[in-house]
């Protein structure tokens, strides 16, 4: 069973062919890091216009890749939120419009779940149920995977997504974009002890998060040094910072995996590539008899094969879509 998919949902066009829905034959992802990084983020518009431009190369360089033709597809995948939806309606309709033309269904996946997905290509046994901490961009969920296309969402960001506060904070200190691969890379020549920044925990039993307060603390720390002419040591600052983020996530999904009486732990989403949350992470996991799975670097970034890996399990559970899918912008997970 070959799965086409495709992902347009934010500033990386990609396009990936599938074997049995857990083995990639081919993942293109061109990114638009270089377009958008001297606006300091992503600009929707500018995004759309790229995908548009990119979507039939990156198309035709995966057939390629994966050494298949069109002929051979047996579904065909796409994002339909949540997203930026001028760029989630590039991949869309290319996707409806190769479902159409070869006569095969069209399926329809939610990007939180693909990046949920990513963590069943590498490892081959993982089966639901499991925990997962989805942290990216625009995310921060913990989410309890009960089956293939079954989710609960148990707690989420009230505020800012933890990538978002690894974004601004490298922002206000001018380090560029997107801040969370350089804030990561700052941070293992600082100390993460060096500045005692805020955790958020929330009401007790809360499973929800929040990052704006400690997002808050940094650039206050940031100018009040300015204006006291105080050297700062951005090394010290990243790593405080960082420390007091993967903190809150490590305690909280700890926390929730107790409650559910989950014993795998998954991590998804471009954060989990941070080496401080994997490592963290890995040790409790390893003191509380935890199991963890973790895609590599290149799965948590988004890419098409995470989507073609969560279409492949909707088309088995029947959740086909109707070739008037539309692209949602602020999609829930498990709808
Ligand atoms: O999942 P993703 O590629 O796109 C979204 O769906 O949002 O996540 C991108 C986010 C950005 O905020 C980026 O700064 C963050 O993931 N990120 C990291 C690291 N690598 C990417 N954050 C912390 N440490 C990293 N190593
Ligand atoms: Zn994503």
């Amino acid at each position: 069973m070959l799965t086409l998919a495709i992902e347009t949902s934010c500033d990386e066009t990609s396009v990936a062919v599938l074997e049995d829905g857990r083995k990639i034959l081919s993942n293109i992802i061109a990114s638009q890091i270089d377009l958008h990084k001297k606006f300091g983020g992503v600009v929707p518009e500018v995004a759309s216009r790229k995908h548009i431009e990119q979507i039939d190369t990156v198309l035709q360089q995966a057939l390629d890749e994966a050494n298949v033709k069109f002929k051979d597809i047996d579904i065909v995948a796409t994002t339909y939120g949540p997203g930026l939806v001028g760029a989630l309606l590039v991949g869309l309709s290319s996707a409806k419009a190769l479902a159409y033309s070869l006569e095969k269904p069209l399926v329809g996946v939610n990007h939180i779940e693909g990046h949920i997905c990513a963590n069943y290509i590498e490892n081959t046994h993982l089966e639901p149920p499991f925990l997962c901490l989805v942290v990216s961009g625009g995310h921060t969920h913990l989410v309890h995977v009960k089956d293939y296309t079954k989710y609960e969402l148990l707690g989420r960001t009230r505020d800012d997504a933890a990538g978002e506060a690894f974004d601004k904070i490298a922002r206000a200190m001018g380090l560029g974009y997107p801040g969370g691969p350089i804030i990561d890379r700052l941070s293992e020549k600082g100390s993460s002890d060096a500045i005692d920044f805020p955790r958020a925990y929330l009401e007790p039993d809360s499973l929800d998060f929040s990052f704006s307060g400690l997002k808050s603390a940094v650039l206050n720390y940031l100018n009040s040094n300015k204006q006291k002419n105080k050297e700062i040591k951005v090394e010290d600052v990243a790593a405080s910072f960082q420390k007091a983020v993967v903190d809150v996530l490590v305690d909280k999904t700890i926390k929730a995996s107790k409650l559910k009486n989950l014993s795998t732990i998954a991590l998804a989403g471009g954060v989990a590539s941070n080496s401080g949350l994997r490592k963290q992470m890995q040790d409790r996991c390893l003191s509380e008899g935890l199991k963890l799975v973790c895609p590599s670097k290149i799965l948590c970034t988004d890419n098409a094969a995470m989507i073609g890996c969560a279409g492949y399990y909707n088309y088995l559970n029947g959740k086909i879509s109707d070739i008037s899918l539309n692209g949602v912008a602020n999609l829930k997970i498990g709808q």
